[in-house]
């Protein structure tokens, strides 16, 4: 039988974190859940996101070695939270080496973890690999089955699989690589000695994804050898304590369990639906980190997910005829797990409180008025069909949705409400609806991410550097307190905004144009250096939204020739290594952007 351990979500954390030190990592603290220079995702949605920039090309502050705790959030499995595994937030424990080890003591290693007595102690018997079978990308991996058998594994529980199973990228470009995938025995019966992933698929459970990133592959599929072969390891939390405490679901773990029980509690148990009472808990979690990470619910990018989210979490306890606030009291439950291991949960407990029951109240309101455009709609219909006797029986797609955008109603309680009346919701044009508004959002966050890694052509790298010269500028003519609001950078323009407290003269602009012309003249050059935040802090370094950044953070200082420092500012870059090529500064507009800001657009004429 299987000899497990009770461990919760915090120990086994602990462990995964110390466990790494012993072989001699660097622990990090999590990235933000908004990825800072990849417009390509919403979220972080695995550990390695925010090492992007590492595993291709950048050097590490902290050395090849490094494993973390990550928060991670995956929207597209949405309706399948609720289950025994689906997630929207979830911790991803993780490893990487940069150029350092590779898949000897990688496979070693997590082996020792997860079957040392020393560490988790699962019985070898009950584990099972995977390895990537060959294609013409990559070999067959008979190395990393070999080291697997050298530590242990017998050969009938290895696999090879093709690459829909054994190859990982985060998206359809950057840094990739075959992978071995370790499982767990999650059967009824004792495995036999056969049992593998390739035949036995159902009763093996994955928990830890070892990924050899050795490639890259680029926008027209091209795939390369990368510099340094790396190892990213990614294990999520939730799965490995449920596999530790042997229970099926990962919300009868800690992480969960006492959060439904509360749940059950507030709504009484006839009401209760465990399937409903898991998506608030789920939900919920995910918006206390998504607030902690500085986003508020809005209509828009990462707020948009978040108040669909919150709504259906709402709407979810009303089903269960509660219709008092629930979200407060289900985040504080979480913030009490969370405040001792992400310092971005302690530091704005006040603010996710606030921004909840802000968004519970506003719902509340909506829903009222929702249900008036609701009752209209199928007023017109009655008229409609006593008018010309040609019966109407389906809401169409884009007044379902105006619904939801407008009075915040989801689309489940349209199709209940209408129901109940005897009409039916057009669901395919609702998603159209939905998907359009989608692409729309994700294309807005972009363009708000343009003139980061997103477009680093060389036009658009001046216009950058301009634009860090020019802030300066502006707070060395005006005398402090001015800070970016907002930024977009194409290769013809840069539009910058920033607070002010009305229109800014054109003698002032123009000293802010001889500002930054002195400083293109004087061939300044640009040097990037890593230093801990607090001491940016304490230098006064220019920076827009301090808690977005990591502990570590990169200031770009640029010096002219003659020595003077003409700006020193936190950034991700790209910048110019030296102006001297950058051609006139010249500022062409200067006008309100809203309320307390000023927008600037500018241009370099060669
Ligand atoms: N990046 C790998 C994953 O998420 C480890 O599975």
């Amino acid at each position: 039988m299987k000899k497990l351990m009770k461990f919760t979500t915090n120990e086994i954390r602990q462990k995964f974190l110390e466990f790494m030190e012993t072989k001699g990592h660097f622990i990090t603290q999590s990235a933000p859940l908004i990825p800072e220079n990849d417009a390509s995702v919403l979220f972080n949605v695995a550990g390695m996101q925010p090492m992007v920039p590492y595993l291709l090309w950048e050097s590490h502050p902290k050395g090849k070695r490094i494993a973390n705790s990550q928060k991670c959030v995956r929207t597209n499995d949405i309706d399948e939270v609720g289950d025994d595994t689906h997630l929207t937030f979830f911790e991803m424990l993780g490893n990487w080496s940069l150029g350092d080890f590779f898949k000897e003591e990688s496979i070693a290693w997590s082996y020792e973890f997860l079957t040392s007595s020393d560490w988790l102690n699962l019985d070898p018997k009950y584990i099972a690999v995977t390895v990537f079978e060959g294609d013409e990308d990559a070999p067959r991996d008979e190395e990393a089955a070999d080291i697997w058998k050298k530590v242990g594994m017998p050969e009938s529980r290895i696999s090879y699989l093709d690459k829909a199973e054994n190859w990982w990228a985060a998206g359809d470009t950057g840094p990739c690589g075959p992978d071995s995938e370790i499982f767990y025995w999650v059967g009824e019966w004792e495995p036999t000695a056969e049992s593998n992933v390739a035949y036995d698929e159902d009763n093996w459970m994955e928990i830890w994804n070892n990924v050899f990133m050795e490639y890259v592959r680029d926008s027209e599929w091209k795939l390369s050898a990368l510099p340094n072969k790396n190892i990213d390891t990614g294990m999520g939390l939730e799965r490995i304590t449920a596999t530790l405490n042997g229970v099926k679901s990962v919300y009868e773990t800690d992480a969960f369990a006492d959060v439904l029980l509360k749940i059950k509690e507030l709504v009484g148990e006839e009401n209760y639906n465990e399937k409903w009472a898991r998506i608030i808990a789920d939900h919920v979690r995910m918006g206390t980190h998504i607030i902690a990470d500085g986003i508020c619910p809005s209509n828009v990018d990462q707020g948009y997910v978040l108040r669909r989210l919150l709504r259906r979490s709402i709407r979810e306890a009303y089903k269960m005829n509660y219709e008092e606030n629930i979200l407060v009291d289900i985040s504080k439950m979480f913030a009490d797990k969370f405040r001792d291991v992400y310092s971005s949960v302690k530091e704005n407990e006040e603010k996710i409180y606030a921004e909840l029951q802000k968004e519970e109240e506003q719902f509340a309101k909506a829903l009222k008025s929702g249900l008036k455009e609701f009752d209209k709609l199928l007023k017109g219909f009655q008229i409609a069909f006593e008018r010309s006797g040609k019966k109407i029986d389906t809401i169409a797609g884009p007044k379902a949705f105006k619904l939801y955008d407008t009075h915040g109603f989801p689309l489940e309680m349209t199709v209940e409400l209408a129901t109940e009346r005897g009409y039916k919701v057009d669901e395919e044009g609702f998603n159209k609806a939905f998907e359009e508004h989608q692409a729309k959002s994700r294309a807005g966050a972009e363009k708000k991410f343009a003139g980061g890694l997103a477009d680093d052509s060389e036009a658009t790298t001046e216009l950058h550097t301009a634009t860090h010269l020019m802030l300066a500028g502006l707070n060395h003519v005006i005398g402090g307190g001015v800070h970016q609001k907002g930024s977009n950078i194409t290769p013809e323009r840069l539009r910058f905004d920033f607070n002010a407290d009305g229109k800014v003269q054109r003698d002032v602009l123009d000293k802010v144009e001889e500002f930054v012309n002195e400083a293109i003249q004087d061939e300044t050059s640009v040097v990037m250096t890593e230093i801990p935040k607090q001491q940016a802090i304490d230098e006064w370094v220019e920076w827009s939204f301090w808690e977005k950044y990591p502990d570590v953070v990169k200031v770009y200082t640029m010096t002219g020739k003659s020595g003077k420092v003409y700006s020193r500012e936190l950034c991700g870059g790209p910048h110019v290594e030296t102006t001297k090529d950058m051609g006139t500064f010249k500022i062409k507009k200067e006008e309100a952007s809203s309320s307390g800001v000023r927008r600037i657009k500018a241009v370099l004429n060669k």
